[in-house]
């Protein structure tokens, strides 16, 4: 085929531009795939955790029991960040969005990394861990500091998602609040080559510095049409108030030409999300310990846009009535994405980095061409 027949796939949709064995997302028989190195998701999120989840996703196996216990123990020891950071987010106004200073705050990490253009396996894995421990902490830290709240040290006894949950509200959440932070974190972990994931394995296949693919994955995943929409649910809920004004809110929105948040998927486009349906079933289980208005104000939108638009709810539609009823701010809700994705991020990273080839695609040019230069005094 010359240059010219080459048909130009606007949003690169279904074009294949690496391998990898990190995760598979697909459409089979009518139903939405999504696997982490072979496991079904919904296998995953019922028996495992998020630490082995993570461990999976990096080291290619499950763990065994040794091996995921010394992971989990390393993790905690990497949780507390320098004070150098925290004198960062210290400084930094307390009206930034928390995405931002997540992303400026990975950046200031790789100016403390003596070794921060190492990018051999073993090195690379221990800056992932690293980043995986400390991502909760600046959440947290940060939502604390901003709030005028004295910090909330990680405490050892307390797992990945607890901990976070604890740091972040200085009370021990529950049972059923962990488990359901741990699932969504697991849900959201990896999801092959995602927009986010993309940015950072490009900026890796220049050879670039982890953290410098993290800052572009971070930057990447807070616009509205990716990580972003979960903000975007929580207030189109808050704004809809009760359940019998969905329908009429939805038709508006559509008839104005507006999208809704947490709707749609470029590869789910025919069939639910997988990891929306265990999303649903967590935000019911959590609507039935406490506030049950976000779940049904959900079920009730979900019901009006499927109704007038065929459209099935993503990632980011029911994990929004999830983090309303963990006590999550709404600006956080896109943090706790990153908190998850770092592990897919850095799994991807390290992928790149051991298979590299420079991604480089082309564009077509449809600008004028040849023209003549005309000096400055005579335009
Ligand atoms: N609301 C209304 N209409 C929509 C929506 C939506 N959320 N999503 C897609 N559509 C419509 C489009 O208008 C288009 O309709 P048309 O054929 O009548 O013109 C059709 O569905 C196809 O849409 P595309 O824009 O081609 O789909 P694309 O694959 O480019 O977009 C995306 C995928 C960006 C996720 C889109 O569905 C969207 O904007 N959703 C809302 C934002 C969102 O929820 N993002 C989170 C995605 S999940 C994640 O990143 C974690």
């Amino acid at each position: 085929m010359t240059k010219k027949e080459q048909k130009i796939q606007e949003g690169l949709e279904n074009v294949i531009a690496c391998k990898t064995e990190i995760s598979r997302i697909a459409v089979e028989d009518g139903k939405g795939i999504l696997e982490y190195r072979g496991y079904p998701i919904e296998e995953l999120a019922e028996k495992s955790t998020f630490e082995e989840v993570a461990y999976l996703l990096l080291f290619g196996e499950l763990p065994k029991k040794y091996e995921l216990e010394a992971f989990s123990e390393e993790l905690k020891e990497k949780r507390e960040l320098p004070p150098q950071i925290i004198g960062l987010l210290t400084h930094l106004s307390p009206f930034s969005h928390p995405m931002v200073v997540l992303r400026t705050a990975v950046s200031y990490l790789g100016t403390m990394d003596k070794y921060i253009h190492y990018r051999n396996h073993d090195v690379s894995i221990e800056k992932a861990k690293s980043l995986i421990a400390k991502f909760p902490t600046i959440v947290a830290y940060f939502h604390r500091i901003r709030c005028g709240q004295k910090l909330v040290h990680p405490r050892e006894d307390l797992g990945h998602a607890a901990n976070f949950l604890y740091m972040l509200r200085g009370e021990e959440p529950n049972e059923i609040e962990v488990k359901a932070m741990d699932v969504d974190l697991i849900l959201h972990a990896d999801h092959e080559l995602n927009a986010s994931t993309f940015a950072a394995r490009i900026a890796a296949s220049t050879l670039a510095d982890i953290y410098a693919c993290i800052v572009a994955a971070t930057g990447t995943l807070m616009g509205p049409l990716h990580g972003g929409a979960s903000q975007r649910v929580i207030e189109m809920l808050r704004e809809i108030a009760v359940p019998w004004r969905a329908e009429e809110y939805i038709k508006r929105k559509l008839n104005k030409g507006e999208r809704i948040m947490g709707f749609g998927h470029r590869v789910y486009r025919t069939v639910i999300d997988p990891r929306t349906l265990i999303l649903k079933r967590l935000a019911e289980k959590l609507a039935r310990e406490k506030e049950p208005k976000w779940y049904q104000i959900s079920i009730a939108v979900e019901d009006a846009v499927y109704k007038h638009k065929k459209l099935y709810p993503n990632v980011d539609f029911y994990s929004a009535s999830v983090y309303a009823n963990l006590d999550i701010p709404d600006d956080l809700f896109i943090t706790v994405f990153a908190i998850s994705r770092i592990t897919g991020w850095t799994a991807h990273v390290i992928e790149q980095y051991e298979n590299n080839r420079l991604i480089r695609p082309r564009a077509h040019y449809v600008g004028e061409i040849r023209k003549k230069y005309i000096p400055i005094d005579e335009r």
